[in-house]
C-alpha cells in the first residue's frame, strides 16, 4: 500500500479526492493536512473534519497555514465552491475535533516515522509543504515524492490567463516545493481540464455509493451550475482526484520530465512555466530541478478507476 498525507483545501473536488483516497485499497491516508484556498483556513480544517466524520474513518486532521507565504491577503474560492465550501448544503458541524499540531509539522513528524514511504499528495496553495521544508531542510530525503494537482505546463490557467488556483494563491510557497530536490509529479490543468464529467458520471458515483457518492453528488450541483456557464452540456471537473489516480494506475498518464520555474512577479504570478527536457531553452534558465508533469489521460480508464473505486465496499 502507498502511505500518503493529502494536503487539501476541501472544496468540493478535494471531498471527491479525499472519498476517492479513502475508498482504494491500495492507500492508506496517514492524515488530512488543511491549508486555506478554497474557502478559509479553519472552515478548511473544520470542512477536513467533516468529511472524515461522513466516511467514518479515524485519522488525524490537521489545520494549516491561513495566507500566502509573501503578502497579508488570501483570495478564496467561494464562487466556485460555495460559502460553505461544499456548495451550499447546510452539511451539519462535525463533533470531531482537530489534531494539534500544524499541517506542517504533521508532515515533518510522518515522514520521520516513516523514512523514505510516504507521498505528499498535494490538492490546494502549497504553503503548508513550503513551511515544512523551511522547519525540516531533510524533508526530501524523507518523502517518497510529492505529486501534485495544480499548475497548468501547456494550456491557459484559470485564474489568469498563465496561472492556474492552486499555485496562483501561493506563487512563492509553489516556488519553493517545485525546486526542493524531491520527486515532483505534477497534474495541472494540462489533463483535469481535459476530462469534463457529465452529470451520468455524477449520478453512478452516487448509485454505487450512496453515502459519499451522494455526498459530491449533492455538492457538485453548484459546482457544476459554475463549470456549465456557456457550455451547451453540464459538465464538471474533479481536479484534486487526479494525483491518487496516478498512485493506483499510472499507466493512464502520460508524463513528461523538465525544468519548472514558478512565475512570482505580479503579470506571471503563479505561473508553472515548464521546459521539456532536451528543449532548446537557454542553460541559464533551465538551472532548476526536474520535475514531471502530465500531458494526457485515458479519459475513459479514468472514469472507470474512479466509479469502480466508490463501489468498493
Ligand atoms: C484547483 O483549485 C481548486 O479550486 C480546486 O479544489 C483544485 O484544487 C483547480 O484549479
Ligand atoms: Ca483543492
Amino acid at each position: 500500500t502507498h502511505k500518503i498525507i493529502l494536503d487539501t483545501d476541501p472544496g468540493i473536488d478535494d471531498a471527491m479526492a479525499i472519498f476517492f483516497a479513502f475508498q482504494a485499497k491500495e492507500i492508506e491516508v496517514l492524515g488530512l493536512t488543511t491549508v486555506y484556498g478554497n474557502v478559509p483556513a479553519d472552515m478548511a480544517a473544520q470542512n477536513g473534519l467533516a468529511l472524515v466524520e461522513l466516511a467514518g474513518v479515524d485519522i488525524p486532521v490537521c489545520k494549516g497555514v491561513t495566507r500566502p507565504w509573501v503578502g497579508a491577503e488570501s483570495t478564496y474560492a467561494h464562487f466556485v465552491h460555495g460559502e460553505d465550501g461544499f456548495g451550499n448544503i447546510d452539511h451539519p458541524p462535525t463533533t470531531r475535533t482537530l489534531d494539534p499540531r500544524p499541517s506542517a509539522q504533521f508532515i515533518i513528524d510522518m515522514a520521520r516515522k516513516y523514512p523514505g514511504e510516504v507521498t505528499i499528495v498535494a490538492v490546494g496553495p502549497l504553503g503548508n509543504l513550503a513551511l515544512a521544508l523551511r522547519l525540516e531542510p531533510a524533508l526530501p530525503s524523507l518523502i517518497k515524492a510529492v505529486n501534485i494537482m495544480g499548475g497548468a505546463a501547456f494550456v491557459p490557467g484559470n485564474v489568469t490567463p498563465v496561472a492556474e488556483a492552486n499555485i496562483w494563491n501561493d506563487a512563492y510557497a509553489a516556488e519553493i516545493v517545485f525546486a526542493a530536490d524531491w520527486e515532483v509529479n505534477m497534474f495541472g490543468l494540462d489533463v483535469t481540464y481535459d476530462v469534463p464529467f457529465p452529470p451520468e458520471f455524477i449520478a453512478s458515483l452516487e448509485t454505487v455509493n450512496p453515502v459519499l457518492g451522494g455526498f459530491v453528488a449533492k455538492s457538485s450541483k453548484f459546482y457544476s451550475d459554475f463549470y456549465s456557464q456557456g457550455k451547451p452540456q453540464r459538465v464538471c471537473f474533479f481536479h484534486d482526484a487526479f494525483p491518487l489516480a496516478y498512485m493506483l494506475q499510472p499507466d493512464l498518464f502520460e508524463m513528461t520530465s523538465g525544468h519548472m520555474r514558478i512565475g512570482t512577479d505580479k503579470l506571471h504570478q503563479g505561473q508553472t512555466s515548464f521546459a521539456p527536457k532536451n528543449s532548446t531553452i537557454s542553460p541559464h534558465w533551465l538551472d532548476t530541478h526536474m520535475v514531471n508533469v502530465a500531458t494526457h489521460v485515458d479519459h475513459s480508464a479514468l472514469s472507470s478507476l474512479f466509479v469502480s473505486t466508490y463501489a468498493l465496499k
